[in-house]
């Protein structure tokens, strides 16, 4: 099993691609803290990992607010002793076209994908570096290279985390701890709206080489890779998961 021994937090895990890389890195030996703002889906997969055989605890925490990541990250360092890999998934969309754009809209997604990776990457971040080792893995998008109409929010996040992604990198190689960043495109409640709606469908399936969106249990093999040792020697880089869609 290539992660035995490892323990794995994954935030937004309560659905989606997080629940299925949770899910994922359970199936190959990590203990894997569930950490979702939606404390009964947190519980619900985490229950599902221990009903297959594996280990895992569901934790309830906004990644926004850096009090309640300090605490979760103290839990899951309580009943294991360590965080070894961090997936910094949780994310939210907040869509309206940049003139409508409330303040409230810019400055909830911004709080979750940037100030709450943030968050979590310091509250982890000792403990790897007293190890010397740690996997961080970031999520971006499509939307951070291309821009997408109606979030402008989005899309800044997005591209902020491709920064954020870097510098992880440059700044913490020399404890051998590496960061990488996945760009996904996967069915999944965030896309329901482009996925089924007659004015999105068509055309972005037409972006999709692939012609079709991933499942979550597609990407979660991507997420793997970067928290195994197949990975150790790649750092710094953005892997998108998209069936072709961002090929320029
Ligand atoms: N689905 C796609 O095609 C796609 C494409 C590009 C990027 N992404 C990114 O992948 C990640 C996962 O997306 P998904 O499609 O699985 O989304 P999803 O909406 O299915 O799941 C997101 C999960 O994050 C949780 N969450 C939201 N805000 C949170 C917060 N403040 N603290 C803790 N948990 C929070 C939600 O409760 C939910 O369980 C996101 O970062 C998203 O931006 C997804």
């Amino acid at each position: 099993m290539q992660l035995e021994g490892k323990v794995a937090l994954v935030t937004g895990a309560g659905q989606g691609i997080g629940a299925s890389v949770a899910q994922a890195y359970a199936r190959e030996g990590a203990r894997v803290a569930v950490v979702d703002m939606n404390g009964e889906a947190a519980a619900r997969v985490a229950a599902e990992i221990v009903g297959a055989g594996g280990t895992a605890i569901g934790i309830a925490c906004d990644v926004a607010d850096r009090a309640q990541v300090e605490a979760a990250a103290a839990q899951v360092n309580a009943a294991w002793g360590r965080i070894d890999i961090l997936v910094n998934n949780a994310g939210i969309t907040r869509t309206a076209m940049l003139n409508k754009m409330t303040i409230e809209q810019w400055q909830q997604v911004i709080g979750v994908h940037l100030t709450g990776a943030f968050n979590c990457l310091q509250a982890v971040v000792g403990g790897m570096i007293a190890r010397q080792y740690g996997r961080i893995i970031y999520v971006t998008s499509a939307a951070g290279v291309l821009g997408t109409i109606g979030q402008i929010n989005y899309s800044a996040a997005k591209a902020g985390i491709l920064g954020m992604t870097k510098s992880t990198a440059k700044e913490l190689a020399r404890y051998n701890i590496t960061a990488n960043a996945i760009a996904p495109g996967a069915a999944t409640p965030m896309t329901e709206v482009i996925r089924t709606d007659d004015r999105f469908k068509e055309k972005y399936l037409d972006r999709i080489p692939l012609g079709r969106w991933a499942e979550p249990e597609e990407i979660a093999p991507v997420f793997l890779f970067f928290a195994s040792d197949a990975s150790a020697y790649v750092t710094g880089q953005i892997l998108a998961a998209d069936g072709g869609m961002t090929i320029h």
